[in-house]
């Protein structure tokens, strides 16, 4: 597959510190205003929390019975003077059935970690009862039916993870009056309508995950306002509107990921001196427009700048300053003149030691690929040059990238013959030059490419015989060498490499000769295709 490889964020930003000084100020509240020692509310409610659960495969509710006190239950954790719960942490425990309405009973609740469970149904109401509520964690299970607004009467939250569950409706307005909220995180559920214009009203929100939810209408501006903002996802929704400049007003961003959605319009022209802590960039699968702002320059901190599948036109410009990139992703836009030069760019990633990807595929990028291409940091492992309009030769100095493992250049316009110095790049496994001009002979050193699982030289001026030592690619899955000019035996070599199983393509050529009695050996070749062929 030569496919434009598509980004999901890895996120950390931690506020722990701060948290536990949160919740020993409010425990040291809490056990002030406490006088009952072993309440019989919280025994009821753990007790209907219990008769909820429909399967417990691993026991852990079995040690909830009348032998012990119920501070001593399993998950359960109570304050030491007042014997209240004050934590339950059931996460992970294949726990099946519902969530009881009676854990609003629990009202010194501060912690409740349920998730990665298969709890279903909805989230009780009876949760915004819990007004000294601080972590709430029900990702990860199966719950369905809305968001209850209730939950913003537990006005201490600090975190809500309700991720990767099956919630639908809207995002409740009256959420943002959780003004100490720090994380919320709703994504992957089924939410709809528009985020509400009360976003910007979570005072303290630091990270916001939307994404992967049904989320429609604009962004709204109001964004802007949430000053303390460090991570905003709204990945995969059916946003529309222009690309949210109320961004730019958050200083404190450092990672935005808004791909897959319909965005248009451009990128702020100063996005690069507002934001200047992003670390992660990413508008893939969007329809912006206009050219890359030149301020991008004086993002230093960026690891991760992709902008692929979008409308973007122009040159691009420096990112000598990027040494912290890993990620480089501006495949399927308009970039590029069609002109010498146009990748000058990419010496100025030479900066970027840790850079793992470069995908500037499909755009229409003319000239040569520059010699600096073997600059780049020797960590690179996947590039993507294909589909543009690129000339001249390549550069022997590609034998430098010893880590490459993916490297496409088809669909283009590249001349001259394959350099040898590519039999260096020893954890190579997909190696496309296809659809191009190159002549000469197949160089010998691919055979030394021993992890090699896809081959596709077809469609080229390649001439002299197949080399016996592609026999030594055992690795190998597919072959393609259709449309070339290549003469002599189909080798019993090649013949011999009994991995390859999906195809192998040699039509096209000038080949002669029988077909070596080793053709046996390849039991699970899906398609020969000897068409044009003269054996
Ligand atoms: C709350 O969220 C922050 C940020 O993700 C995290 O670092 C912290 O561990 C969470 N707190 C608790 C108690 O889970
Ligand atoms: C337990 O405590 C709650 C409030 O903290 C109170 O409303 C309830 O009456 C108490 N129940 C018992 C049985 O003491
Ligand atoms: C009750 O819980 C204790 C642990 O708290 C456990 O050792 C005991 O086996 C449990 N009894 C029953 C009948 O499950
Ligand atoms: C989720 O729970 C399963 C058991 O159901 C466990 O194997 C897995 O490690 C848990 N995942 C996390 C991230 O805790
Ligand atoms: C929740 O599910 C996601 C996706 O399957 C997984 O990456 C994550 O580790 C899970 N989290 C927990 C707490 O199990
Ligand atoms: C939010 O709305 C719900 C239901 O509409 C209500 O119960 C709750 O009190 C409201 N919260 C606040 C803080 O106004
Ligand atoms: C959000 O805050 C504004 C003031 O900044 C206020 O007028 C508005 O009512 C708030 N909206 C909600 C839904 O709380
Ligand atoms: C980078 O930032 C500096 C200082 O703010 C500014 O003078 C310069 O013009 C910026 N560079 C670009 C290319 O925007
Ligand atoms: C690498 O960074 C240094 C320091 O910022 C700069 O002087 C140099 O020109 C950069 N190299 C390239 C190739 O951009
Ligand atoms: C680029 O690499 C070549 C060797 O391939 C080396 O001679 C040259 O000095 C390098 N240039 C820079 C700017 O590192
Ligand atoms: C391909 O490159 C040659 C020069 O090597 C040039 O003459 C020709 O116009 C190019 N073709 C296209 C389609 O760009
Ligand atoms: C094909 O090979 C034959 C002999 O091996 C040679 O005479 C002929 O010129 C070749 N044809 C082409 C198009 O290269």
């Amino acid at each position: 597959m030569e496919s434009q490889l598509t980004l999901s964020h890895g996120r950390s930003l931690a506020a722990t510190l701060w948290l536990l000084h949160s919740i020993a100020a409010i425990a040291l509240v809490a056990c002030s205003m406490s006088d009952a020692y072993g309440n019989e509310t919280d025994r009821l409610a753990l007790l209907e929390f219990k008769a909820n659960i429909i399967a417990d495969p691993l026991g852990v509710l079995s040690s909830w019975n009348s032998s012990h006190h119920f501070c001593q239950w399993y998950g359960v954790t109570c304050g030491r003077r007042h014997r209240k719960v004050t934590k339950l942490d059931l996460q992970s425990q294949e726990l099946s059935g519902t969530i009881s309405p009676h854990i609003g009973n629990l009202n010194f609740l501060r912690v409740l970690y349920l998730q990665n469970n298969s709890f279903h149904s909805r989230i009780p109401l009876e949760v915004g009862h819990l007004s000294r509520l601080l972590h709430l964690y029900l990702n990860n299970n199966s719950l369905s039916g809305p968001i209850p607004p209730s939950l913003s009467s537990c006005s201490n939250l600090l975190n809500i993870s309700l991720h990767y569950n099956m919630l639908q409706g809207y995002v409740p307005a009256n959420l943002s009056s959780l003004s100490k909220l720090r994380v919320l995180w709703l994504n992957h559920n089924g939410l709809s309508g528009e985020i509400p214009l009360s976003v910007g009203n979570f005072s303290s929100l630091e990270d916001l995950d939307l994404g992967n939810n049904k989320l429609s209408g604009r962004v709204p501006d109001t964004l802007g306002n949430l000053r303390n903002l460090k991570a905003l996802s709204l990945l995969e929704n059916n946003l529309v509107g222009n690309f949210p400049s109320s961004v730019t007003s958050i200083s404190s961003m450092e990672v935005l990921d808004l791909g897959f959605n319909q965005l248009m319009g451009t990128l702020p022209l100063d996005l690069g001196i507002t934001l200047p802590n992003l670390q992660f960039l990413s508008v893939i699968y969007n329809r912006v427009t206009g050219s890359i702002p030149k301020s991008i320059f004086n993002m230093s901190q960026l690891n991760v700048f992709a902008i692929a599948s979008n409308s973007f036109t122009g040159d691009v410009p420096s990112f000598q300053k990027m040494s912290s990139l890993i990620i480089f992703g501006i495949s399927g836009n308009y970039l590029g003149k069609g002109q010498a030069n146009d990748l000058n760019f990419l010496c100025s990633l030479t900066n970027a030691t840790n850079l793992n990807t470069l995908e500037i595929s499909d755009n229409n990028f003319g000239g040569e690929v520059p010699k600096c291409i073997g600059n780049l940091s020797i960590t690179l492992d996947v590039s993507l040059l294909r589909g543009n309009v690129l000339s001249g030769t390549v550069p022997s100095s590609i034998g430098n990238l010893i880590n490459l493992e993916v490297l496409s250049a088809s669909f283009n316009n590249i001349s001259g013959s394959i350099p040898p110095e590519i039999g260096n790049l020893r954890k190579m496994k997909r190696l496309y030059l296809a659809f191009n001009v190159f002549t000469g002979e197949i160089p010998h050193t691919l055979g030394n490419l021993s992890m090699l699982t896809d081959l596709s030289l077809r469609e080229n001026y390649l001439m002299g015989t197949i080399p016996y030592s592609l026999g030594k690619c055992q690795s190998l899955l597919a072959l393609d060498l259709e449309d070339n000019k290549l003469a002599g035996a189909i080798t019993p070599e090649i013949m011999s490499v009994s991995s390859l199983s999906m195809s192998a393509d040699f039509s096209m050529n000038n080949l002669t000769g029988e077909l070596p009695v080793e053709i046996g050996n390849l039991k699970h070749l899906g398609i020969l295709d000897l068409l044009g062929t003269s054996c």
